[in-house]
């Protein structure tokens, strides 16, 4: 164990509020130093940007690592994929000139993800009363599926393709039935035939991978998707998604064991956004929010939908950090905070004039606090070619001693740009 980074085998990056943390960026950026890059957990409702000297790569369900020729990149068994939506991802990449044949691996404990359930997640938002705002991948049908023990995992196809076809064909009819619409089973079927030899060598038992690769001495980093918020254990229930999103998902969702983490490293941004709905106690409604939105194009990566904004909720990061065990925060997006007279942060919630200990479980008491900030000065300086602390105007060096008082976790590293470079490493 090590709290350094830098002396680390095993990392964790995960997102530490509602996801767009910026994971993607820090993932791609320290792959350099890495030899595996592993998914844990989620599908194709994750959208990881990379910007490199302008050039824009976004990946739903392709580890963030795979720009970096050296790196092997798996999707581990905690996720559900969806195959054509990674076959034309691969296909986007190598019209790039990337070909990942050879080091690219999807564990065979995944679960597959099919048209029926994107339909029934598409479905079910219609009809709820109560509208979650998923992004309609498919997503909770499938982890469904997977807890009830009728869900397909991806060595099935490769494995045993008749067992497949039986099991998918029943599930494609009782969903079929519930949910009151017909999928073309028999064309559904060829795709997947024909994508048996297309995956046959990728589709592995990738904790074994892992698990060699640690044992000689490779760097692994499991790249996290959506955010601890979102968790469907510790997040703002019922309002997250269906997976675990935190470091134990890290672990559970790759087969590697938690005493083989050294580090774990939470993408948190200078402010907060979400998308879908649910509560989010420092929204702004006001020109300070759109100019967030604005400023920091908050649109998301994989349905374009405005995402909502507002203030850095330390509430929100202390809640993360205790559930995580977080050893450092890779500050994301500082440079949006740029040109605001003054910039609050939320220190706590207030229910019926108590301070709140903590985050509560029932996230319908979000819906009647109060919160108190504390309000900072804001700085006017451009931040993108700064790239030492020193090099930050003073307010903005402030503002993230702040950060780190507030929440007890140091800055490991504060995004000042989108572009892979444009980062300061404390
Ligand atoms: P992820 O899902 O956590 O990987 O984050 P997204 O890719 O959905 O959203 C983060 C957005 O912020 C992307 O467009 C990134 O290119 C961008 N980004 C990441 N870090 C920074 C930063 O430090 N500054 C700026 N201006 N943009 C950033
Ligand atoms: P990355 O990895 C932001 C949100 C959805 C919705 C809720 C449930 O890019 O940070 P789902 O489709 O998972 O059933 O939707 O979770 N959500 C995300 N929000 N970033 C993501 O991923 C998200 N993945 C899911 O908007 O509120
Ligand atoms: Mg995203």
């Amino acid at each position: 164990m090590t709290n350094r980074i830098d002396e680390a085998q095993a990392i964790v990056v995960f997102g530490a509020q509602w996801g767009d943390e910026g994971k993607g960026k820090i993932v791609d950026r320290l792959a350099t130093e890495m030899d595996v890059v592993v998914r844990a957990s989620g599908g194709a409702n994750a959208g990881h940007t990379i910007m490199v000297d302008g050039a824009k790569h976004v990946f739903h369900l392709v580890p963030s690592g795979i720009l970096h020729e050296h790196v092997t990149c798996i999707i581990g068994n905690g996720c559900v994929v969806h195959l054509p939506s990674l076959m034309d991802e691969l296909s986007t990449l190598r019209k790039k000139g990337i070909d990942p044949r050879g080091r690219f691996f999807i564990s065979d404990r995944a679960h597959l993800l099919f048209e029926h359930h994107i339909l029934a997640d598409k479905m079910q938002e219609e009809k709820r009363g109560n509208k979650i705002g998923t992004t309609c991948r498919g997503i909770g049908p499938a982890y469904e599926d997977k807890v009830s023990r009728r869900g397909i995992r991806a060595g099935m196809l490769v494995g045993n393709f008749e067992a497949f076809a039986a099991r998918l064909q029943e599930n494609i009819t009782r969903r079929g039935i519930r949910h009151g619409f017909t999928i073309d089973a028999a064309s559904e079927l060829t795709l997947y035939r024909d994508l048996v030899e297309e995956f046959t060598d990728i589709i592995v038992d990738t904790t074994e991978i892992l698990h060699t690769a640690y044992h000689s001495g490779k760097k692994i980093m499991i790249e996290g998707a959506q955010g601890a918020l979102l968790d469907i254990e510790f997040g703002t229930y019922p309002y997250v998604t269906s997976s675990n999103t935190t470091t134990a998902g890290a672990c559970s969702g790759t087969g590697l064991p938690p005493k083989f983490i050294d580090y774990s490293l939470g993408v948190i941004k200078a402010y907060t956004t979400r998308v879908g709905e649910g509560p989010f106690p420092s929204e702004l409604h006001d020109e300070d929010g759109e100019k967030l939105r604005e400023r920091g194009h908050e649109f998301g990566a994989t349905t374009g939908r405005p995402r909502r904004c507002g203030w850095f909720d330390a509430v929100v990061a202390r809640h993360t950090a205790k559930i995580t065990g977080a050893d450092g925060w890779n500050l994301t997006k500082l440079d949006i905070l740029t040109g605001f007279e003054t910039i609050k942060i939320v220190t706590d919630y207030i229910l019926d004039g108590e301070r709140m200990a903590n985050f509560p479980a029932d996230t319908s008491l979000l819906d009647n606090i109060e919160t108190e900030f504390v309000e900072l000065p804001g700085w006017q300086e451009d931040l993108s070619k700064c790239r030492n602390f020193d090099d930050l105007p003073e307010n903005a060096q402030r503002y993230c001693r702040e950060i780190e008082n507030l929440t007890k976790v140091p800055i490991h590293s504060i995004g000042v740009g989108s572009d892979r470079d444009d980062l300061i490493m404390m």
